[in-house]
């Protein structure tokens, strides 16, 4: 049965960079869509600039701009972006359209219609020489609770303390420096509270929500759900509430609106009808894949828009995790805040979104962009195993051949590889992209054994061999084929060059039952894809780091600094205590086979024993650590490795000169005890 499928990623702020964070999430959506696309189903990808809010209303001020000049050419910038990973939007727009307006009056109109609109005056600080109300971020001073200087509005970064801005000692505005006033305003409010039976139900229908997810929700419903200020006062950019001159609505209420927008317009231009995917009752399904941190937004306030606004709610919300590089948050001045344009400066999308694809489960779980990880991976899998099929092989058909196949269908290990289209497609769909390609992978270990054992440029130089030779490679091509096929929701721009090459329409999920016919004329095989060389990496990396001297005023120049990793980001004493440290007794140690740098160690930690694969191995020989104590993280969720389950992370100390060390307690430490 065909479906009518809406996907859409979360709109990306029309104030910044597009960086390979964000690509996480619009790589995997659009790796969901392509897949559905393939199998027949029509499906709709729409996204859009999140164009409103006060960042960029003071941007644009600053760079003596219209906010509507900034959004436009951010959007030019963002759409090249996109452009260069192949994201393949049905349509990018922009909130700051008549059709976002459009929808966020009906369902504003529609919420106060229904009673769930309140006004009510709030004092808020107010900025007396720019004249207007400050959000949070824009107003500093001193920590109430540890009188730490120059501390945001809402919290704290020294001691963690969260409190409202009017607890701030001697504040100041952020944008002009002046003392700020408190003053009163009249606020509008979207009555949540009232739609808690309604939110508590829908959150545990079948599908809506991740398992994580579901918890999450319930946690906050349980805690019972505040009234959600969806006013702001001017100056503001955005769209003035209807009846209440001089009253905005707040960004947050109108960008989950732009999903509605962007389709609206898709629909105008492409003869869609919209009430077929948004009126309640439509069998069309609507998704939203969301990073975890806008949850809140995507699984209350919006589901109770727009059920109480007249529309339906979307089928399935689903959230992944932060990208991490190297396990660590991306930072500016490691260069590992890498941005989308100077990715694609020096590296091919393609590595990226076979890389993310290898790594993204269903789960919201952060992933690793590990950097050496990330070349070993790409280079072994899509050009040593993947791409090396066809470059084994198609070139005898080319030059032995005329360019033209036999019939090899019904050969044992294409209708092997015929028959995983099934459960490859599974995962796809139930977004297990990880799974997908190991199962891809393992085939193509498989395909390349195949040739391994037949070589043909073997066969090539025996007399009296030309029949297997074309049998051998009309095998291979057949196979390159269909591992094309089952890569392409994840590397579209590359099955395109494999279907010129074998000259083919567009691959649908549907041939992987069929194979090549005898006499198919293919052209001649030009390569596809190089390896990544670490010179590329390191050239991307260095052009994305912020020196340190300008991010702190006043530091010495970087490169006069000693070769000591800057100090991380400051976390709180609360951030701290969530790290169980614990000593540890190293009871057993052993190499692991097939990994060079990894040591597993069974720690007694007094009341276990953990297993844990540490790499220590260029520093310490097994026996070296047997009998010692040391100091392990005991509380790191367990991580599955290729060699095991790791339990926990023993402590080392590295540089950038050589050398590891691991931390010991002094004497009397006893295993179990609590680091603190
Ligand atoms: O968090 C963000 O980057 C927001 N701009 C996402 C908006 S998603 C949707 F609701 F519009
Ligand atoms: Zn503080």
């Amino acid at each position: 049965m065909t479906r009518n499928i809406l996907v859409t990623s979360a709109l990306p702020y029309a104030n910044g960079n597009i960086h390979l964070g964000h690509m996480v999430e619009y790589i995997q959506t659009d790796i969901w869509v392509r897949f559905q696309k393939m199998q027949g189903h029509t499906c709709h990808y729409v996204c859009a600039d999140d164009t409103h809010g006060t960042p960029i209303m003071l941007r644009a001020q600053k760079e003596g701009i219209t906010p509507e000049e900034l959004i436009a050419r951010v959007w030019n910038e963002h759409k090249a972006d996109f452009d260069g990973f192949a994201i393949g939007f049905d349509n990018f727009y922009s909130t700051n359209s008549p059709e976002t307006r459009d929808y966020a009056y009906d369902i504003y109109g529609k919420l106060k219609d229904a009673g769930l609109i309140a006004v009510r005056s709030i004092e808020q600080f107010y900025d007396p020489q720019k004249e207007m109300f400050l959000p949070d971020r824009f107003i500093k001073g001193e920590c109430p609770k540890c009188h730490a200087q120059d501390q945001y509005g809402d919290s704290c970064e020294v001691c963690g303390a969260a409190y409202q801005p009017t607890e701030l000692i001697k504040p100041y505005s952020a944008v002009s420096g002046a003392t700020p006033v408190k003053k009163n305003s009249d606020h509008y409010f979207f009555k949540l509270g009232e739609c808690n039976d309604f939110l508590q139900q829908w959150v545990h229908e079948p599908g809506r929500l991740q398992a994580e997810a579901a918890n999450k929700l319930d946690e906050w419903l349980e805690g019972g759900l505040s009234d959600w200020d969806i006013s702001r006062d001017a100056p503001y950019f955005g769209f003035e509430i209807p009846g209440a001159p001089g009253k905005y609505f707040y960004v947050w209420l109108d960008a989950p609106v732009g999903y509605m927008g962007s389709f609206k317009n898709l629909c105008d231009k492409a003869g869609l009808d919209f009430d077929a995917y948004w009126k309640p009752g439509s069998n069309a399904e609507v998704y939203h894949f969301i990073g975890k941190d806008i949850l809140y937004f995507h699984a209350l306030f919006w589901p109770a828009m727009l059920n109480y606004g007249g529309y339906r709610t979307p089928t399935g919300v689903f959230a992944h995790g932060f990208l991490t590089v190297d396990g660590q948050k991306m930072s500016k001045s490691r260069g590992t805040f890498i941005t989308a344009s100077s990715y694609l400066k020096h590296l091919n999308p393609a590595y990226l979104r076979y890389y993310f694809a290898a790594k993204l489960s269903s789960r919201i779980e952060d992933i690793d962009l590990s950097l050496d990880d990330f070349s070993a991976r790409v280079n072994s899998d899509l050009v040593g195993k993947y791409v090396n099929i066809a470059s084994r092989t198609a070139n005898f058909i080319s030059k032995k051949f005329a360019g033209q196949l036999q019939d090899v269908s019904g050969h044992p290990l294409i209708a092997l590889v015929q028959k995983a289209a099934q459960e490859i497609a599974d995962h796809y769909e139930a977004r297990e992209f990880g799974r997908a390609i190991r199962d891809i992978m393992a085939l193509t270990d498989l395909i390349n054994q195949y040739v391994d054992e037949n070589k043909p440029w073997e066969l090539n130089k025996q007399e009296g061999m030309e029949a297997r030779l074309h049998e051998v490679s009309s095998v291979c091509v057949n196979l390159f084929r269909l591992l094309t096929l089952y890569l392409k929701p994840v590397l579209p721009v590359l099955a395109a060059q494999v279907e010129a090459f074998l000259n083919i329409a567009p691959l649908t999920w549907a041939d992987a039952a069929a194979t090549l016919p005898a006499g198919h004329r293919i052209n001649a095989y030009q390569h596809l894809i190089t390896r990544i060389d670490p010179k590329q990496i390191e050239a991307m990396i260095e052009e994305n780091k912020e020196s340190l001297a300008a991010a702190v005023p006043g530091a010495a120049p970087a490169e006069t600094r000693p070769a000591i990793a800057p100090i991380a980001e400051t976390i709180s004493i609360d951030d701290f205590a969530k790290i169980d440290l614990r000593v540890a007794k190293i009871v057993d140690a052993k190499a692991v086979e097939g990994a060079d740098k990894l040591l597993q160690l069974t720690l007694d930690i007094g009341s276990e024993q953990r297993n844990v694969f540490a790499g220590i191995k260029s520093a310490y020989a097994p026996e070296q650590l047997v009998g010692r104590l040391t100091v392990m993280v005991a509380n790191l969720a367990p991580r599955r490795m290729k060699f095991g389950l790791s339990e926990g992370m023993v402590l080392a100390a590295s540089g950038d000169t050589p050398g590891l060390f691991i931390l010991s307690p002094d004497s009397g430490a006893q295993p179990g005890m609590r680091i603190k």
